[in-house]
């Protein structure tokens, strides 16, 4: 048995005791025991003062900061005089930070694919809001990779001297597709600054920002290793940090204010960008956390989830009804090349119609497995995956009062989302031999009852 697989009895011991079969990694990580010990030993054994002063306690505090900061730059391969750690509350912040500040002017592009979060969508308001121009790389079903000549075009095809950003995900939080991070150099060689969203790759595959260096990379910490959640960090390259530009100043992110005189000086580094205080009793959990990582290695983990992820597609793909059909569609790539452990899919009726998602949900439910039903956010893969076509999105309105459930009735979508497994570093072989088990329900199923509960969101 590999160091990981023994892990399940000791470190996560609590899921085989609960019964659970936990299939959703790219929604959070799971901690291990010794994670939180490890914490609360510290906590348990200090005096903490807030890290903005220098008295006793402010000043171990600030050791622990700043040993937290510098782990992270080191889990990552980062070098301090390269690159910033900020740390924010979450990816969704990070992200935040960049759109909000990116000095977007009329004339200036933000680039983004498909594939991206809402979290990543959010950007174009600013970019709105600021006159940039915002264009959308398509994603090609059935695989959901980008489509890589239209890449090419808009990254190459740029004139003038213009602040222009691309955004891409490394791992599709959707369909677990990992697009290529050699595009980041190719993008800086035409000038462009790059925002990788890290959050759905960085809990299982190696991020070397020695090797590929994007001007922001964004990531949640409970996605890598489930605690603390409430910290996430912008890791930001030094040169495009400094073409930022706050909106506003606050407590912690300037060295000195006036009132009488309007006037403020920024705080330098990381501190000009963590507004207020940072979560800072849960920031030694974060170093904890990314020792834990160590432990077995990033390569291992990702050797241990892309061989779990290949045997559940194989189930997924292998799983037909009497009449010889299949009773499941993967959204995405069917086999472990160029992707990683997380499997968008709906379950077919022997017609070939969807589930509905919401009686999968229900299924896995009373078997104690936790998927993730929906559009998960990413709204975009999503309408590759089920060929949505613009002109349809254009023509529905969500009118006032109405329920997502009409809405997708209105527009005549085939369900209202798909069904993710994701795995990591505690899935076992019994996990994926459980989900087997579970995709037998769905095997000749003519119809679903029709007590589903309604939709509240994507
Ligand atoms: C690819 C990706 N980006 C961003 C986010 C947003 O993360 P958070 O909600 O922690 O801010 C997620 C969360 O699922 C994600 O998977």
């Amino acid at each position: 048995m590999s160091l990981v697989e023994e892990l399940r009895s000791t470190e996560f011991a609590r899921l085989d005791a609960g019964g659970h079969v936990y299939l959703d990694y790219t929604g959070a990580g799971l901690y291990a025991d010794s994670q939180l010990a490890e914490h609360l030993e510290i906590l348990r054994g200090a005096v903490f003062g807030n890290p903005h002063s220098s008295n006793p306690t402010s000043a171990a505090m600030t050791e622990l900061v700043e040993s937290a900061r510098a782990a992270v730059l080191a889990f990552f391969r980062a070098s301090p005089d390269e690159y910033v750690a900020i740390f924010t509350p979450n990816a969704t912040g990070a992200l935040h930070l960049v759109g909000e500040a990116y000095p977007f002017r009329p004339g200036d592009r933000f680039l983004l694919t498909f594939d991206n979060h809402n979290s990543v969508n959010g950007i174009r308001e600013f970019a709105r809001a600021r006159g940039a121009e915002t264009t959308y790389v398509p994603s090609l079903a059935p695989e959901l990779r980008v489509d890589e000549a239209v890449l090419d075009r808009y990254l190459t095809d740029v004139g003038g001297d213009h602040h222009n950003l691309f955004a891409f995900p490394a791992q599709s939080n959707f369909s677990g597709v990992q697009h290529p991070l050699e595009w980041i150099e190719h993008a800086h060689e035409h000038g462009w600054d790059v925002l990788l969203d890290a959050a759905a790759f960085v809990p299982t595959n190696r991020l070397d920002l020695s090797r590929h260096r994007p001007d922001f990379a964004v990531l949640s910490f409970y996605k890598m290793f489930g605690w603390p959640t409430g910290v996430g960090a912008l890791l930001a390259r030094r040169e495009a940090l400094a073409k930022l530009e706050r909106p506003w100043f606050s407590g912690g992110t300037i060295v000195a204010a006036f009132v009488q005189r309007e006037w403020y000086q920024s705080a330098p580094g990381a501190a000009h960008f963590e507004d207020g205080t940072v979560d800072f009793l849960n920031l030694p959990a974060v170093e904890i956390g990314l020792r834990h990582l160590d432990r077995f290695g990033m390569e291992a983990i990702h050797d241990h989830v892309e061989a779990l992820a290949a045997a559940l597609l194989d189930e997924l793909d292998g799983v037909r009804h009497s009449n010889g059909s299949p009773a499941a569609v993967i959204y995405g790539p069917p086999s472990s090349d160029g992707r990683g452990a997380t499997v968008a899919f709906n379950f077919l009726h022997p017609d070939g119609g969807i589930v509905d998602e919401r009686y999968v949900d229900r299924v896995a439910q009373a078997d104690n497995i936790s998927l993730r039903t929906g559009c998960f956010c990413n709204p975009g893969a999503g309408e590759v995956a089920f060929t949505i076509a613009r002109e349809t999105l254009v023509g529905g309105e969500f009118g006032e009062g109405m329920a997502l459930d009409d809405y997708i009735d209105a527009i005549g979508l085939p369900s209202g989302g798909a069904v993710r497994a994701s795995l990591g570093l505690a899935s076992n072989r019994a996990d994926v031999e459980r989900f087997a088990r579970f995709t037998g329900a769905f095997v000749d199923l003519e119809s679903v009852p029709d007590d589903l509960p309604p939709r509240s969101g994507c």
